[in-house]
């Protein structure tokens, strides 16, 4: 009996210090102290103590004119880094609790060039080989046209999607994408600036979604309210279900007439309202101001995003609720900041930059996250709406990790999604090379 309480006493004990951490330290190092082709470099352990990153600028340089850049891109979820989340862990049964299992901890630069392949239909091309749909055609990637039977998305031209009859024989062809408060399916029927989701509470309890502009409505506005894990909000259905608010940012409307009472006993929250972040309170300290400074090293001291649950009212207080997000690392040794921005001014100025890159979109909307693509003749093209959003994007997705200029400037130069690794484009930059070596060529043989 003594030793079986003494052992939950230790379990207690470890899982109440589980949440104490040492973050990880992110170095800039300079070309000549690594091979001339490696741009990031993981430590291979868990706890994760260094991270450590090169610039490609010497790589290739001397003998072919394309741009280099770094192959790591977090989001595809490649490469390891870390975790806040199991970083105090330095033992487990779980192979995913580990940062670097399944993952490469090494990253090469590559040329621009090498990654202008597999491009989807609406892109521009030099040959046939650079499209998904391997049919380069007057320059542009060229897929199935509106009416021609196809098999997935990806065939059919920019602009349509691959629709799927309801009835025998059920062919499936390439449709024009549905316009906004069009009925969908899925996020790829609607345009690049809109998405599929309950427009009202009683389309949700119909099940019927529509393309709603993304990030259109103002603080007040109601949607259908959907979580996945119903019953326990989680930070995504904040997210997932905020699309529809400039701020990016709604609340689950809970009252008993906005509850779907299931055939099971069970409750389900159908209405949302759009909302935005208030304050941001972290308790050791109380109301944070910008950039959000909090202790990373205390994991069970969390963010407290609050936002009003109620309709706008000036005359009166309006009433708060709150949820919460962690604090993250800076990656500079001691610092930490909060780590989503979601409904904050911030968050808010980032979506709206983004939504006018998506508006004047003609790429295909495999492509609506890709602002490669959006620089691209389908989309904005290159110019300042372009790169402030690209800009407002990175500070917001890696809002630690830019408030120390030393390790803004490291992840810069080596994740794929910042500007200046967004600006590199490898076909058009080869052929202006291309066309460079055959003028100078000319100018020899005359
Ligand atoms: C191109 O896409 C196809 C299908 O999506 C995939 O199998 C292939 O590996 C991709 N190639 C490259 C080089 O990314
Ligand atoms: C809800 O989610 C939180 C955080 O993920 C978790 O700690 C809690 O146990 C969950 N509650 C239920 C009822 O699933
Ligand atoms: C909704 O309100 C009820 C009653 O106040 C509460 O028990 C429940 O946890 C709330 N649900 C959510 C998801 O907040
Ligand atoms: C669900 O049932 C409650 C009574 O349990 C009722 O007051 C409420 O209006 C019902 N909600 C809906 C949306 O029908
Ligand atoms: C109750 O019904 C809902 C939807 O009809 C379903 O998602 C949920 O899993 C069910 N819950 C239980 C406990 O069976
Ligand atoms: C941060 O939290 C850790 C662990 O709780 C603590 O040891 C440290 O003193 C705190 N740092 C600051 C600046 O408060
Ligand atoms: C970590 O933060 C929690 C919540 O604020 C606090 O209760 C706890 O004492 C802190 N732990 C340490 C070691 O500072
Ligand atoms: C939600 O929005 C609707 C419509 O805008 C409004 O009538 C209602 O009062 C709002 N509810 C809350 C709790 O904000
Ligand atoms: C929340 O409501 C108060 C009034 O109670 C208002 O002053 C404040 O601007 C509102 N905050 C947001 C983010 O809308």
């Amino acid at each position: 009996m003594k030793l079986l309480s003494f052992l939950s006493t230790a379990t207690l004990f470890l899982t109440a210090n589980s949440q104490i951490i040492s973050c990880p330290v992110l170095t800039c190092d300079s070309a000549e102290s690594m091979d001339m082709d490696q741009c990031y470099q993981h430590d291979d352990s868990h706890p994760v103590a260094t991270i450590r990153t090169f610039p490609c600028e010497g790589y290739l340089e001397s003998t072919l004119k394309s741009t280099p850049l770094c192959e790591l891109n977090l989001p595809k979820g490649q490469h390891a880094w870390y975790d806040e989340s199991t970083q105090s862990i330095d033992k487990s049964s779980f192979s995913w609790e580990s940062a670097i299992s399944n993952k490469k901890v090494r990253a090469e630069c590559r040329l621009a060039a090498s990654i202008m392949n597999n491009l989807s239909n609406g892109r521009s091309c030099s040959q046939h080989s650079n499209c998904l749909s391997k049919n380069c055609l007057a320059g542009l990637c060229k897929g199935l046209a509106v009416g021609e039977l196809c098999a997935r998305h990806s065939d059919c031209d920019a602009g349509s999607y691959c629709k799927k009859d309801q009835t025998w024989p059920y062919v499936s062809k390439c449709n024009k994408a549905n316009t906004n408060y069009e009925q969908c399916n899925e996020d790829f029927e609607c345009g690049n600036s809109a998405y599929c989701w309950y427009v009202s509470k009683q389309d949700r309890i119909d099940t019927v979604k529509k393309c709603l502009p993304l990030y259109s409505q103002e603080v007040g506005t109601s949607m259908g309210w959907y979580s996945a894990s119903f019953g326990n909000i989680t930070y995504e259905d904040y997210e997932i279900n905020g699309r529809y608010c400039k701020s990016g940012l709604a609340f689950p409307v809970n009252e008993t007439a906005n509850l779907k009472n299931n055939t099971n006993g069970t409750k389900e929250l159908i209405l949302g309202n759009c909302t935005a972040t208030d304050k941001v309170v972290y308790q050791p300290n109380g109301k944070l101001s910008w950039p959000y400074a909090c202790n990373a090293s205390n994991q069970s001291a969390r963010c407290e995003l609050w936002y009003n649950s109620s309709s706008p009212n000036d005359a009166i207080t309006l009433p708060q609720k709150s949820f919460s997000v962690r604090c993250n690392c800076a990656l500079d040794g001691n610092n930490g900041y909060c780590s989503k921005l979601l409904g904050t001014e911030k968050y808010k100025d980032a979506m709206s930059k983004r939504k006018t890159v998506l508006e004047s979109s003609e790429c295909h909307t495999l492509d609506r996250n890709n602002f490669r693509a959006q620089r691209d003749s389908c989309g904005i093209g290159p110019g300042d709406s372009l790169d402030e959003a690209i800009t407002a994007m990175f500070e917001v997705n890696y809002h630690a990790w830019v408030q120390n200029g030393d390790v803004y400037d490291c992840i810069k130069k080596v994740f794929d999604d910042s500007l200046l690794n967004q600006s590199k484009m490898g076909a058009h930059i080869l052929r202006i090379s291309i066309a460079m070596v055959m003028a100078i060529v000319g100018i020899l043989y005359i």
